[in-house]
C-alpha cells in the first residue's frame, strides 16, 4: 500500500505579502500542511496560532511555525522575505537589501529540499528569482518568480472596467520586468476573440494605471498584499493541480527574442514540473523595442547582485 505524502507548502517571510499569501492558501485549502517561517520567530508563531484558531471554519490544514528543516518534502517553498517598497521607492531600490536575504534563505532551503519548487515573490522579483536560481543551483524550471502575473491581472481588470466586461474574459499580457520597464502586449490583447479596440490615449492611461498601481496602493495604505497573494495562489494552483496554465511568471530566458541569461515575465506553461515551456511572444515593432529595453534594465540590475 503506498503511503500518502501530504502536500506541503512553506512560506518564508510573514510580512504583509507572506502572511496574506499563507492565509489565502489556508482559506482555499491548497495544501494539507502549511508551514510559516520568519526570522521573527514570535511573528511566525503568532500568525500560525491565529490561523489555527480559524480551522473550525476552514478545514483541516495542518499549520505551524517551523524552521528550515520543515522544508524537507515541501512541494513548494514561497519566498516572500525581505524589505517592501516604502512610498516613492522603486522595486529596484530594494535590491541591495533583499539580495542577501534571498540568497541566505534559499541556501537554507536547499539544505533540506532538493526536489521542490521555489516560488519567489520578494522584490525586485525578476532579479531575486535569478539570485534564487543561482544560489539553489536547481534547474531553472523549478525556480519561478511571480513575474508579471499580478501586472497582467491589473491590466485585465483595467481593460475589463473600461469595456464593462468581466476581467476573466479579457486576455491580455504585461511582460518584461515586474516594475517600471514592464510593457503591455496590446497587439495580442483580445476579448472573446476580438482585438481590444480603444483610442491610443485610453490605452496609454490603462497601461499607466497598471504599471503604477503599486505606487498608488503603497501611498494609500503602506503596502500591497491582497492581489499579489491571489497571484501567488494562482501559480500554486497551476503547479499542484498540474494545470498547464499559461501565466506570465518570471522565468530564465536563454536566447528568447535575443534575450539571454536573465529572468523576465513572459507567457509560460506552468504545471507540476514548474515552468514546463516558455511560449513565444509575437510583438510588434514598438513592443519589441520596449521588451529589449526591459531586458537591458534587468541585465544591469543582475550585474548589481552581490
Ligand atoms: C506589487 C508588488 C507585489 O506590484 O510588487 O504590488
Amino acid at each position: 500500500m503506498s503511503i500518502h505524502r501530504p502536500t506541503r507548502i512553506v512560506v518564508v517571510g510573514c510580512g504583509a505579502v507572506g502572511a496574506t499569501t499563507a492565509y489565502t492558501l489556508l482559506l482555499r485549502e491548497r495544501c494539507e500542511e502549511l508551514v510559516l517561517i520568519d526570522v521573527r520567530r514570535d511573528v511566525a508563531h503568532g500568525e500560525a496560532l491565529d490561523f489555527r484558531h480559524g480551522l473550525p471554519f476552514t478545514g483541516k490544514t495542518k499549520v505551524w511555525a517551523g524552521d528550515y528543516a520543515d522544508c524537507a518534502g515541501a512541494d513548494i517553498v514561497i519566498v516572500a522575505a525581505g524589505a517592501a517598497q516604502r512610498p516613492g521607492e522603486t522595486r529596484q531600490d530594494l535590491l541591495p537589501r533583499n539580495a542577501a536575504v534571498v540568497q541566505q534563505v534559499v541556501a537554507q532551503v536547499v539544505e533540506h529540499n532538493q526536489d521542490g519548487i521555489l516560488l519567489i515573490a520578494t522584490n525586485p522579483v525578476d532579479v531575486m528569482a535569478y539570485a534564487a536560481w543561482k544560489t539553489s543551483q536547481w534547474p531553472a524550471h523549478r525556480v519561478i518568480g511571480s513575474g508579471t502575473v499580478l501586472d497582467s491581472a491589473r491590466f485585465r481588470f483595467a481593460i475589463g472596467r473600461r469595456l464593462g466586461m468581466d476581467p476573466r474574459n479579457v486576455h491580455a499580457y504585461i511582460v518584461g520586468e515586474h516594475g517600471d520597464t514592464e510593457l503591455p502586449v496590446w497587439s495580442s490583447a483580445h476579448v472573446a476573440g476580438a482585438p481590444v479596440s480603444l483610442p491610443p490615449e485610453e490605452k496609454d492611461e490603462i497601461f499607466r494605471e497598471t504599471r503604477d498601481a503599486a505606487y498608488e496602493i503603497i501611498r494609500a495604505k503602506g503596502a500591497t498584499n491582497y492581489a499579489i497573494a491571489l497571484a501567488l495562489d494562482r501559480i500554486v494552483t497551476a503547479i499542484l493541480r498540474d494545470e498547464g496554465a499559461v501565466l506570465t511568471v518570471s522565468t530564465y530566458l536563454d536566447d528568447y527574442l535575443g534575450v539571454r541569461g536573465i529572468y523576465m515575465g513572459v507567457p509560460c506553461i506552468v504545471d507540476r514540473t514548474g515552468v514546463r515551456e516558455v511560449l513565444p511572444l509575437h510583438l510588434d515593432e514598438t513592443e519589441a523595442r520596449l521588451f529589449a529595453a526591459s531586458a537591458a534594465a534587468l541585465q544591469a540590475a543582475v550585474a548589481r547582485l552581490p
